[in-house]
């Protein structure tokens, strides 16, 4: 879990991409006009959640309907990529909390309980591309697989919110693939711990033309 920082504008010499580091408001809020839903994939004990509810309840970002998804056993296996960042089964939360978290924001929240890699394909059933997705997954493979599962239902200027990148070397290694398959869709726009990618419009016939992408869901 990341707090907010109190400074929006810092930029960190040791930050490998000199990107400006991003908090999670910053970054939600940059999208507030972006028509969409909010995932967040991996809950947890719901700290980042429950942050993200309070932007919307005092509208200082976009309220939307809210997509939860943990397998609530906590972590799969994890994958060489992973090192020994985490064992299977470490950060097992309950469930209440994520049925709980439904009463506190006039809005819809769908709980998805399940390994994502399991749930997601079928799970997703708005009529809405995905505004914003946030994870906070831990591992290799189920980072990778959320950005390659919302990639084709992410609203062009959406954003991917991706908690842990320099915290857990699997999630670095997945969002770092993920960008090297899909250069030409995304702009990152930070690469601190909190690391955000936006979708864009590829720009094609010598960069002249602009496509617009209709996401599929
Ligand atoms: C670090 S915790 C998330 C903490 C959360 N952001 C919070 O504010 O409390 C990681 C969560 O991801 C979940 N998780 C990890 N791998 C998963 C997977 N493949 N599918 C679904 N949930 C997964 C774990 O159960 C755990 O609750």
């Amino acid at each position: 879990m990341y707090k907010r920082s109190k400074s929006t504008k810092s930029k960190s010499k040791s930050n490998e991409t000199k990107k400006p580091l991003m908090n999670y408001f910053e970054a939600l809020s940059s999208v507030n006009d972006i028509k969409g839903t909010f995932i967040e994939l991996g809950f947890g004990k719901g700290v980042n959640l429950k942050e993200f509810i309070s932007y919307m309840n005092n509208e200082s970002i976009t309220k939307r309907d809210i997509w939860l998804y943990d397998s609530f056993e906590g972590y799969n296996d994890p994958v060489e990529e992973d090192g020994s960042t985490f064992v299977k089964g470490g950060f097992k939360r309950p469930f209440g909390p994520a049925m709980d978290i439904r009463h506190t924001i006039k809005t819809n929240i769908t709980v998805v309980k399940g390994f994502v890699e399991d749930t997601f394909g079928g799970s997703y059933l708005s009529d809405q591309p995905i505004a914003i997705a946030h994870m906070d997954l831990v591992s290799y493979s189920s980072t990778l697989f959320s950005l390659n599962r919302i990639h084709s239902k992410l609203a062009i200027k959406g954003i991917a919110v991706i908690s842990g990148y320099k915290d857990y070397q699997g999630v670095k290694l997945a969002l770092d693939k993920f960008l090297e398959d899909n250069k030409a869709d995304y702009k990152v726009i930070s690469k601190d711990n909190i690391a955000v990618i936006k979708r864009t419009v590829h720009k094609t016939v010598k960069g002249s033309i602009k496509r617009s992408i209709t996401p599929r869901y």
